[in-house]
């Protein structure tokens, strides 16, 4: 692959801030300054480096946030800040999407790739890949309710969902719960709850898959996955 093609698809900005950086001897191959943009490399045997740190060379980015209130989970909106307004630069440029969506006002796991055979694996109906929210109620939330979501409800569309289930951490008039669900329907643990006259005051997904968020992730913070997290989400589906 040419150098200049290589840094520009790596994020290290345009054809043309590329040929700057070849310039100013940014940019090594092999240890040996390097300007000529038309040089073709191999990344995966050649060691390039752009001011002193070498250039992994790869196609997909997978990422995991702990993602904020108040923030989308889209690509793009015209009024609000989205999930991908928070990742950086350099990482944006790899153009990752998130996997499923979580609601404005909803907190944390969110997955973002550019893997779209990996998001569709694990977005599928198909796949049945089990989703864990952390989620504050309204309500004195009961067994009965843990036994209704085990039989599956039927939310306001006619739409019977499969069996949740749901653990009571603290049933009182602010009870805590955690709920497994194996879809994704538009507001689903919020609509299961108004199936049993509850309401959902605060939601947070723990878990997609066998990947868990990191407790070590403020709120809008990301990380990349481990190579761990990764094999074992691929064998997830
Ligand atoms: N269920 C909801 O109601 N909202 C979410 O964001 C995710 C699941």
């Amino acid at each position: 692959m040419r150098l200049d093609k290589l840094l520009a698809n790596m994020g290290y900005g345009s054809r043309k801030e590329v040929k700057q950086l070849l310039k100013q001897k940014a940019v090594t191959v092999d240890g040996a300054y390097v300007k000529d943009a038309a040089l073709h490399v191999d990344p995966e045997q050649q060691n390039v480096s752009v001011f002193g740190e070498r250039v992994v060379y790869t196609e997909f980015v997978y990422f995991m946030m702990n993602k904020p209130p108040g923030v989308i989970s889209a690509t793009e909106d015209l009024r609000d800040e989205t999930v991908i307004d928070l990742l950086e630069p350099l990482h944006q440029h790899f153009q990752p999407f998130p996997v499923g969506r979580l609601d404005k006002d909803t907190e944390g796991l969110l997955l973002l790739t550019n893997d779209g055979i990996l998001a569709h694996n694990l977005l599928s109906p198909k796949k049945h890949v089990p989703k864990v929210y952390y989620a504050q109620i309204d309500g004195v939330v009961t067994e009965e309710d843990a036994e209704k979501f085990a039989h599956g409800v039927e939310l306001d569309d006619g739409y019977i969902t499969k069996p949740g289930k749901l653990v009571i951490l603290k049933s009182a008039q602010q009870s805590e719960i955690e709920l497994t669900i194996q879809e994704g329907k538009f507001h689903q643990v919020k609509r299961m709850f108004e199936t049993v006259g509850k309401r959902v005051t605060y939601l947070k997904r723990l878990s997609m898959g066998n990947l868990k968020l990191d407790d070590n992730l403020a709120l809008g913070e990301y990380r990349e996955l481990t190579s761990e997290e990764l094999e074992s989400l691929q064998n997830n589906h």
